[in-house]
């Protein structure tokens, strides 16, 4: 008997990193494919970057966040160049962008994993994957109205109701430089409540307003709110994207603190916010506008908005409203041989070949196993090859779904062409 490991000993997947099996994996593949299917419909094109980027990369998405300050995976390559796993989607594809100078509106959409070095919990990770979607080079609101639809349809379409849209709009440079000062002054004057706090308000007044912390509550309702230092221009942009989310519509909220993650948001934010959800992990998806950071990074003025949102999350929300369920096994035929013949591999290789989906047993295994994995497989038929079917150029066929072993003679070379017409007779 080999010896079994102790659990100690055994490897696990790093602190906080999930793998995902099948059948589970069954619907990641479901609820990419429906990503996947609407992002190209609406025009936007797949992006993919590599998962390690220059570090200078991320610290343009803000020095003062937590993201940047203490989660990233960053490390000192062979060639001593320093490296970060990737934490967020955003600044890659600017980097992209300023790289490639592709033709502008530049849509694209990505699906990529993300890693940043939190204390893990249901629902956050230090791994996690995000499917997104960003446009780079234009300012107009009905952009910003196609990204959210975008974000919104999807998860309608996964069957998710329990969801609530808050935005927000963050103004232009001059709106923030107000506003900062404003809200600075606030905070000095709220520096015992702070506490240590206090350092990272000074260097950022508004990453405190996204706290949940429950002794901030009434201090945090009491803030100075952005929306009152908006410019007229941000106004009218902020208005018309209302107005667009209106006419699709869209139910949404307008949620005068939320301000987001990273430095580079500027003009509308936005948050799609699961009900199902346990509140301090609710977020399915978030984006913005970040109209200046093709030009932080070196690219032409670029004028951009996107969102991403995160399938663990996703698939949580799911669960939680009882929608996208683990598709059934599924198999079209399970093809049974019981005299190890060597046709085998070929009517299996011609089965599959023709469109089916087709698998068999491995090992010489008795009838009883071997139909067991046939119905195991969710199969649908079973192709049984004995020597006396071998003899006579046929095979046998078993109707799994019927109570009765009721098996038929097909010809050996027909048997491809007979199963299709029945499957296409009655599609399961
Ligand atoms: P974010 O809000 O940090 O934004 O992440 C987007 C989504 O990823 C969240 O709403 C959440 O569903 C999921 N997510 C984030 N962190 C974790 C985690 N630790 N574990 C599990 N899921 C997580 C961004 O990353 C921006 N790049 C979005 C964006 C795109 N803004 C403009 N364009």
């Amino acid at each position: 008997m080999p010896r079994m490991p102790a659990d100690r000993d055994v490897i696990r997947a790093p602190k906080g990193m999930l793998d995902v099996l099948p059948p589970e994996s069954a619907r990641w593949i479901e609820l990419i494919s429906r990503f996947t299917s609407r992002a190209e419909r609406f025009g936007y094109g797949l992006l993919l970057t590599p998962i390690v980027e220059h570090y200078d990369v991320f610290t343009r998405v803000g020095e003062t966040t937590d993201v940047v300050r203490k989660e990233m995976y960053d490390f000192v390559d062979r060639g001593g160049r320093r490296l970060a796993l990737r934490p967020e989607g955003t600044a890659p594809v600017v980097r992209a962008f300023v790289q490639h100078r592709p033709p502008t509106p530049w849509k694209v959409w990505y699906l990529a994993p993300n890693f940043r070095a939190e204390q893990p919990q249901a629902g956050r990770y230090r791994q996690h994957w995000q499917l997104g979607a960003e446009v780079i080079g234009i300012d107009d609101p009905d952009v910003d109205v196609e990204v959210i639809e975008l974000l919104w349809g999807f998860c309608r379409d996964l069957g998710l109701r329990d969801l609530r849209l808050l935005v927000n709009s963050m103004g232009d440079a001059e709106t923030r430089a107000r506003y900062r000062e404003v809200l600075l002054a606030y905070w000095r004057a709220h520096s015992a409540l702070l506490g240590n706090e206090m350092e990272r308000a000074e260097a950022n007044p508004l990453r405190i307003l996204d706290s949940k912390r429950s002794d901030w509550f009434e201090m945090l309702e009491q803030a100075p709110q952005l929306g009152e230092y908006l410019t007229d221009a941000s106004a009218a942009h902020f208005m018309r994207v209302q107005e667009g989310l209106q006419e699709l519509g869209i139910p949404f909220e307008i949620a005068p603190r939320l301000v987001r993650g990273f430095d580079y948001y500027t003009s509308t934010v936005f948050e799609l916010a699961s009900g199902a959800l346990d509140a301090a992990q609710n977020a399915i998806g978030g984006g913005g506008r970040y109209d200046r950071l093709a030009q932080e990074m070196g690219g032409p003025a670029a004028p951009s908005i996107g969102f991403g949102a995160g399938i663990e999350r996703l698939l949580l929300a799911c669960d939680a409203e009882g929608v996208l369920p683990v598709p059934a096994a599924r198999l079209d035929v399970f093809v049974v041989d019981l005299v190890g013949v060597s046709g085998t591999a070929r009517l299996l290789a011609e089965l599959r070949e023709s469109g089916l989906a087709a698998d068999r047993a491995y090992g010489g295994r008795s009838l009883k196993k071997q139909m067991t994995a046939a119905d195991r497989a969710g199969a649908r038929w079973a192709v049984i090859i004995g020597s006396s079917e071998v003899e006579r150029g046929v095979v046998a066929v078993r109707d799994m779904r019927s109570e009765q072993p009721l098996q038929q003679e097909v010809r050996r070379e027909e048997i491809a062409a007979w199963l299709r017409t029945e499957i296409d007779k009655a599609p399961s």
